[in-house]
Protein backbone atom coordinates (compact mmCIF):
# COMPACT_ATOMS: atom_id res chain seq x y z
CA UNK A 1 0.00 0.00 0.00
CA UNK A 2 1.80 3.51 -1.19
CA UNK A 3 1.72 5.73 1.23
CA UNK A 4 2.18 9.55 1.35
CA UNK A 5 4.98 9.77 3.47
CA UNK A 6 7.14 7.39 1.37
CA UNK A 7 10.12 8.98 -0.39
CA UNK A 8 10.33 9.40 -4.07
CA UNK A 9 12.93 7.41 -6.19
CA UNK A 10 14.97 9.16 -8.88
CA UNK A 11 17.51 7.10 -10.82
CA UNK A 12 19.50 7.93 -14.28
CA UNK A 13 22.81 6.28 -15.58
CA UNK A 14 24.65 8.63 -13.42
CA UNK A 15 24.88 11.95 -12.46
CA UNK A 16 22.35 13.76 -15.18
CA UNK A 17 19.15 12.98 -13.36
CA UNK A 18 20.67 15.06 -10.46
CA UNK A 19 19.41 18.37 -13.13
CA UNK A 20 15.84 16.82 -12.60
CA UNK A 21 16.27 16.30 -8.95
CA UNK A 22 16.70 19.73 -8.61
CA UNK A 23 14.02 20.92 -10.08
CA UNK A 24 11.73 18.09 -7.90
CA UNK A 25 13.14 19.43 -5.20
CA UNK A 26 12.30 23.09 -5.78
CA UNK A 27 8.93 22.06 -6.79
CA UNK A 28 8.20 19.30 -4.07
CA UNK A 29 10.18 20.64 -1.08
CA UNK A 30 8.12 18.74 1.59
CA UNK A 31 9.34 15.33 -0.14
CA UNK A 32 11.81 12.99 0.36
CA UNK A 33 14.14 11.67 -2.43
CA UNK A 34 16.44 8.87 -2.96
CA UNK A 35 18.01 9.60 -5.91
CA UNK A 36 20.08 6.69 -7.77
CA UNK A 37 22.94 7.04 -10.47
CA UNK A 38 24.67 4.18 -11.85
CA UNK A 39 28.15 5.89 -12.02
CA UNK A 40 29.52 2.22 -12.28
CA UNK A 41 28.34 1.57 -15.79
CA UNK A 42 27.55 4.76 -17.45
CA UNK A 43 26.81 5.98 -19.95
CA UNK A 44 23.79 3.14 -20.84
CA UNK A 45 23.47 5.62 -24.26
CA UNK A 46 25.70 4.15 -26.79
CA UNK A 47 24.94 0.36 -25.20
CA UNK A 48 22.27 -1.92 -26.67
CA UNK A 49 18.56 -1.89 -25.32
CA UNK A 50 18.88 -5.56 -24.08
CA UNK A 51 21.65 -4.12 -21.76
CA UNK A 52 19.81 -0.88 -20.60
CA UNK A 53 16.55 -2.81 -19.56
CA UNK A 54 18.77 -5.26 -17.56
CA UNK A 55 20.01 -2.41 -15.62
CA UNK A 56 16.61 -0.59 -14.89
CA UNK A 57 15.34 -3.54 -13.74
CA UNK A 58 17.86 -4.10 -11.25
CA UNK A 59 17.49 -0.42 -10.49
CA UNK A 60 13.75 -0.37 -9.45
CA UNK A 61 14.39 -3.71 -7.28
CA UNK A 62 16.52 -1.42 -5.10
CA UNK A 63 13.54 1.04 -5.14
CA UNK A 64 11.16 -1.41 -3.92
CA UNK A 65 13.45 -1.96 -1.10
CA UNK A 66 13.55 1.29 -0.13
CA UNK A 67 9.78 1.60 -0.41
CA UNK A 68 8.92 4.77 -2.29
CA UNK A 69 5.79 5.80 -3.71
CA UNK A 70 6.92 6.79 -6.96
CA UNK A 71 10.08 6.62 -9.42
CA UNK A 72 11.08 9.82 -11.72
CA UNK A 73 12.93 8.15 -14.98
CA UNK A 74 15.11 11.19 -14.86
CA UNK A 75 16.72 9.38 -18.47
CA UNK A 76 15.58 10.26 -21.26
CA UNK A 77 17.59 7.03 -22.87
CA UNK A 78 15.11 4.64 -20.30
CA UNK A 79 12.45 6.43 -21.15
CA UNK A 80 12.40 6.03 -24.82
CA UNK A 81 12.15 2.56 -23.90
CA UNK A 82 8.77 3.09 -23.15
CA UNK A 83 8.04 3.78 -18.91
CA UNK A 84 4.86 0.74 -19.33
CA UNK A 85 7.05 -1.72 -20.47
CA UNK A 86 9.85 -0.82 -17.38
CA UNK A 87 7.27 -1.00 -14.88
CA UNK A 88 6.81 -4.80 -14.61
CA UNK A 89 5.46 -5.72 -11.24
CA UNK A 90 6.55 -3.21 -9.30
CA UNK A 91 3.99 -1.61 -6.88
CA UNK A 92 5.02 1.90 -7.24
CA UNK A 93 4.25 3.77 -10.90
CA UNK A 94 6.88 5.39 -12.88
CA UNK A 95 6.60 8.81 -14.66
CA UNK A 96 9.56 9.65 -17.36
CA UNK A 97 11.00 12.41 -18.96
CA UNK A 98 8.65 14.86 -20.99
CA UNK A 99 9.51 15.09 -24.61
CA UNK A 100 8.37 18.71 -24.46
CA UNK A 101 7.38 18.72 -28.03
CA UNK A 102 4.61 21.18 -27.22
CA UNK A 103 6.72 23.62 -25.32
CA UNK A 104 9.75 23.22 -28.15
CA UNK A 105 7.29 24.21 -31.13
CA UNK A 106 6.08 27.03 -28.94
CA UNK A 107 9.39 28.43 -28.81
CA UNK A 108 9.85 28.42 -32.53
CA UNK A 109 9.32 30.68 -35.01
CA UNK A 110 10.79 28.89 -37.81
CA UNK A 111 9.18 25.73 -36.71
CA UNK A 112 12.41 23.79 -37.27
CA UNK A 113 13.46 23.12 -33.86
CA UNK A 114 16.90 20.57 -32.81
CA UNK A 115 17.32 17.82 -30.55
CA UNK A 116 20.59 17.06 -28.20
CA UNK A 117 20.12 13.45 -27.06
CA UNK A 118 22.25 10.43 -26.79
CA UNK A 119 22.92 8.30 -29.57
CA UNK A 120 20.59 5.33 -28.37
CA UNK A 121 17.69 8.60 -28.10
CA UNK A 122 18.05 10.13 -31.17
CA UNK A 123 18.52 6.09 -32.92
CA UNK A 124 14.71 5.73 -31.90
CA UNK A 125 13.37 8.28 -33.36
CA UNK A 126 10.74 9.07 -30.77
CA UNK A 127 11.54 12.86 -30.18
CA UNK A 128 11.41 13.64 -33.60
CA UNK A 129 7.87 11.22 -33.97
CA UNK A 130 6.40 13.41 -30.89
CA UNK A 131 7.41 16.20 -32.67
CA UNK A 132 5.73 15.42 -35.82
CA UNK A 133 2.70 14.39 -34.42
CA UNK A 134 2.46 17.62 -32.81
CA UNK A 135 3.10 19.25 -35.85
CA UNK A 136 3.40 17.64 -39.15
CA UNK A 137 4.86 20.54 -41.10
CA UNK A 138 7.90 20.78 -38.11
CA UNK A 139 11.05 20.29 -39.09
CA UNK A 140 13.38 18.55 -36.56
CA UNK A 141 16.68 18.41 -36.85
CA UNK A 142 18.49 15.15 -34.34
CA UNK A 143 21.40 15.93 -33.03
CA UNK A 144 23.44 12.50 -31.60
CA UNK A 145 25.65 14.32 -29.03
CA UNK A 146 28.30 10.72 -28.02
CA UNK A 147 30.85 12.82 -26.72
CA UNK A 148 29.16 15.10 -23.81
CA UNK A 149 28.12 12.42 -21.30
CA UNK A 150 31.46 11.12 -20.56
CA UNK A 151 32.79 14.12 -20.49
CA UNK A 152 30.42 15.68 -18.47
CA UNK A 153 31.26 12.77 -15.93
CA UNK A 154 34.36 13.44 -15.97
CA UNK A 155 34.32 16.87 -14.66
CA UNK A 156 35.84 17.87 -17.64
CA UNK A 157 33.85 21.20 -17.68
CA UNK A 158 36.63 23.46 -18.90
CA UNK A 159 38.28 21.04 -21.20
CA UNK A 160 39.15 21.97 -24.63
CA UNK A 161 37.76 18.09 -25.77
CA UNK A 162 34.17 19.50 -24.40
CA UNK A 163 34.54 23.24 -26.24
CA UNK A 164 35.09 21.24 -29.24
CA UNK A 165 32.17 18.94 -28.89
CA UNK A 166 29.49 21.81 -27.97
CA UNK A 167 30.81 23.46 -31.30
CA UNK A 168 30.61 20.58 -33.22
CA UNK A 169 26.95 19.65 -32.50
CA UNK A 170 25.89 23.19 -32.04
CA UNK A 171 27.19 24.22 -35.70
CA UNK A 172 24.97 21.37 -36.95
CA UNK A 173 21.73 23.43 -35.20
CA UNK A 174 23.64 27.06 -36.79
CA UNK A 175 23.69 25.19 -39.73
CA UNK A 176 20.21 24.05 -40.43
CA UNK A 177 18.79 27.65 -38.33
CA UNK A 178 16.49 26.04 -36.33
CA UNK A 179 15.68 28.46 -33.75
CA UNK A 180 14.74 26.06 -30.54
CA UNK A 181 16.47 23.34 -29.54
CA UNK A 182 15.67 20.80 -26.82
CA UNK A 183 18.41 19.02 -24.30
CA UNK A 184 17.22 15.42 -24.09
CA UNK A 185 19.14 14.17 -22.48
CA UNK A 186 19.38 15.02 -18.47
CA UNK A 187 23.34 15.01 -18.05
CA UNK A 188 23.72 18.38 -20.66
CA UNK A 189 21.75 20.67 -18.32
CA UNK A 190 25.26 20.65 -16.39
CA UNK A 191 26.78 22.51 -19.41
CA UNK A 192 23.34 24.13 -21.06
CA UNK A 193 25.43 27.62 -20.28
CA UNK A 194 28.30 26.63 -22.94
CA UNK A 195 25.76 24.82 -25.63
CA UNK A 196 23.23 28.46 -24.93
CA UNK A 197 26.42 31.03 -25.29
CA UNK A 198 27.62 28.87 -28.65
CA UNK A 199 23.88 29.76 -30.34
CA UNK A 200 23.67 32.56 -29.51
CA UNK A 201 20.67 34.46 -28.47
CA UNK A 202 18.56 33.55 -32.02
CA UNK A 203 18.28 29.92 -30.27
CA UNK A 204 15.90 29.08 -27.37
CA UNK A 205 17.69 26.56 -25.36
CA UNK A 206 14.70 24.16 -23.36
CA UNK A 207 15.14 21.79 -20.52
CA UNK A 208 12.17 19.36 -20.06
CA UNK A 209 12.75 18.48 -16.39
CA UNK A 210 10.51 21.89 -15.55
CA UNK A 211 7.30 19.63 -17.26
CA UNK A 212 8.48 16.07 -15.83
CA UNK A 213 8.63 17.68 -12.28
CA UNK A 214 4.96 19.09 -12.84
CA UNK A 215 3.52 16.09 -14.26
CA UNK A 216 5.05 14.04 -11.18
CA UNK A 217 3.28 16.60 -8.91
CA UNK A 218 -0.22 15.89 -10.77
CA UNK A 219 0.47 12.41 -10.57
CA UNK A 220 1.04 12.57 -6.67
CA UNK A 221 -1.91 15.26 -6.40
CA UNK A 222 -4.35 12.82 -8.04
CA UNK A 223 -3.53 9.76 -6.08
CA UNK A 224 -3.32 11.74 -2.66
CA UNK A 225 0.06 10.40 -2.33
CA UNK A 226 1.28 14.56 -2.36
CA UNK A 227 3.35 15.82 0.67
CA UNK A 228 2.79 19.93 0.87
CA UNK A 229 3.33 20.92 4.76
CA UNK A 230 4.01 24.08 5.29
CA UNK A 231 7.68 24.69 6.60
CA UNK A 232 8.63 21.06 5.79
CA UNK A 233 12.30 20.39 4.24
CA UNK A 234 12.03 16.92 3.33
CA UNK A 235 15.43 14.72 3.26
CA UNK A 236 17.89 13.70 0.16
CA UNK A 237 19.91 10.76 -0.19
CA UNK A 238 21.89 10.58 -3.32
CA UNK A 239 23.44 7.30 -3.94
CA UNK A 240 25.81 6.06 -6.54
CA UNK A 241 26.84 2.47 -7.90
CA UNK A 242 30.77 3.61 -8.17
CA UNK A 243 32.92 6.76 -7.28
CA UNK A 244 30.82 8.35 -4.20
CA UNK A 245 33.30 11.20 -4.05
CA UNK A 246 33.06 11.91 -7.43
CA UNK A 247 29.00 11.76 -7.12
CA UNK A 248 29.18 14.12 -4.31
CA UNK A 249 31.20 16.73 -5.66
CA UNK A 250 29.05 16.53 -9.19
CA UNK A 251 26.09 16.93 -6.42
CA UNK A 252 26.82 19.61 -5.26
CA UNK A 253 28.23 21.53 -8.58
CA UNK A 254 24.34 20.89 -9.81
CA UNK A 255 22.67 21.86 -6.41
CA UNK A 256 25.11 24.17 -4.60
CA UNK A 257 23.82 24.52 -0.61
CA UNK A 258 21.70 21.76 -0.62
CA UNK A 259 21.95 19.27 2.39
CA UNK A 260 22.07 15.51 0.92
CA UNK A 261 23.20 12.31 2.71
CA UNK A 262 25.54 10.02 0.24
CA UNK A 263 26.14 6.26 -0.11
CA UNK A 264 27.08 3.66 -1.91
CA UNK A 265 25.06 0.68 -3.46
CA UNK A 266 25.57 -2.44 -5.28
CA UNK A 267 23.07 -3.09 -7.40
CA UNK A 268 23.98 -6.99 -8.07
N1 LIG B 1 21.21 11.08 -18.74
C1 LIG B 1 20.75 10.11 -19.63
C2 LIG B 1 19.70 10.60 -20.58
O1 LIG B 1 18.94 11.44 -20.24
C3 LIG B 1 21.65 9.08 -20.21
C4 LIG B 1 23.07 9.35 -20.45
C5 LIG B 1 23.82 8.09 -20.80
O2 LIG B 1 24.00 7.27 -19.90
O3 LIG B 1 24.21 7.92 -21.95
O4 LIG B 1 19.57 10.10 -21.68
Amino acid sequence: MLDKNMPIGVLDSGVGGLSVLKVLRRSLPAEDFIYLGDTARTPYGTRTEQEIRGFVEQMLCFFEQQGVKLVVIACNTLTVLGVDSLKKNHPFSLVGMSKGAESLLAASHKKKVGVFATPFTIGTGAHRAAILAADATAQVVPVACPQFVPLIEGEQFEAPALTAAVKEYTDVIKEAGADALILSCTHYPFIADKITKALGPSVTVLDPAEETSAIAKSYLAKQQLLRLEQGVEGTTKVCFTADVARGQRLTHYMMPRTACSFALVDLK
